[in-house]
């Protein structure tokens, strides 16, 4: 006699599973056929991919150890500078600072010079802004040194008060501006040259909507007093690169010390507030 073979011997075990599968799986195509998908699944994934995707994004180069240490150098475009991170050393100034050449889309009438990829930047932005019928663009400040910072901050001291400088000006060391990766600009056509008002101007508009495709965000936004401890300019541009510039925007990013996980910088030190009251 043949020796059964234990799947010969149990049927129930050959047939049973495949049974089950078929009554389980045509359960399931009868609900997905009659009942449609389920809604409250399919807004469940989208949203975790919503949540899931942007932040991890956005984690990936904010937490990266490389980029991370580049935050102290003023010679990276990743280089966060604040009252409570002053640009080190006071003297620094950067080794690619180009003056920009005026042009039909972008004037420098006071010659200002800027970080070398923050001056293709703006050319390149200036000439696509032109191209889309908003005029010429004009530089009004770009790198500033130790001392021009020195005699601008004493300067609006003078004629505005203490409280009003602090808001509109940083002390020497403490600016962006030495980076050579910020511009302050205009469109004159436009009015509102260096105004909070230039934020609702179509060039103001368009700026804090596109820029970061040339690599720029509006570093001191309306609202971001607390963060920054200056107030709202439309104008001042920061150039970060494309891809900060971009997962910032995509992530809507205020500040910088949001995107980066700084802590809030509004005041100066006391060390450094006592030092340069004079
Ligand atoms: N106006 C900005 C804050 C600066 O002085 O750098
Ligand atoms: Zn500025």
């Amino acid at each position: 006699m043949p020796q059964s073979t234990p799947l010969h011997r149990n049927r129930a075990f050959v047939f049973g599973p495949p049974i089950v599968l078929g009554i389980v799986g045509s359960l399931l195509l009868f609900q997905s056929a009659f009942a449609g998908p389920r809604l409250d699944l399919v807004e469940q994934k989208n949203q975790s991919i919503a949540q899931s995707e942007k932040p991890i994004e956005r984690a990936s180069i904010a937490s990266h150890a490389f980029t991370r240490m580049q935050l102290d150098n003023p010679s990276s475009v990743f280089v966060i500078v604040n009252k409570q991170r002053p640009i080190t050393p006071a003297n620094f100034v950067p080794g690619d600072l180009v003056e920009i050449t005026s042009s039909k889309a972008l004037d420098n009438p006071r010659g200002h010079s800027l970080s070398l990829p923050a001056a293709n930047a703006l050319i390149a932005m200036a000439l696509e802004m032109q191209k889309q019928g908003q005029g010429q663009m004009t530089l009004n400040s770009g790198f500033r040194s130790f001392k021009t910072q020195q005699a601008l901050f004493e300067g609006v001291v003078k004629s505005q008060g203490e409280a009003q400088a602090l808001l509109k000006a940083a002390k020497p060391s403490f600016s962006e501006h030495q980076t050579g990766l910020a511009a302050d600009i205009s469109f004159p056509a436009q009015g509102c040259a260096v105004m909070t008002c230039f934020g609702g101007t179509k060039a103001g508009k368009w700026i804090s909507e596109n820029s970061w495709k040339f690599g720029f965000i509006v570093r001191y936004k309306l609202g971001t007093e607390g963060i920054t401890g200056y107030s709202y300019e439309p104008w001042h541009l920061r150039y970060v690169g494309y891809e900060v510039a971009k997962l910032y925007a995509e992530n809507g990013m205020k500040t910088l010390e949001e995107f980066w996980g700084l802590p809030a910088a509004p005041n100066y030190l006391p060390e450094i507030a006592a030092s340069t009251n004079d």
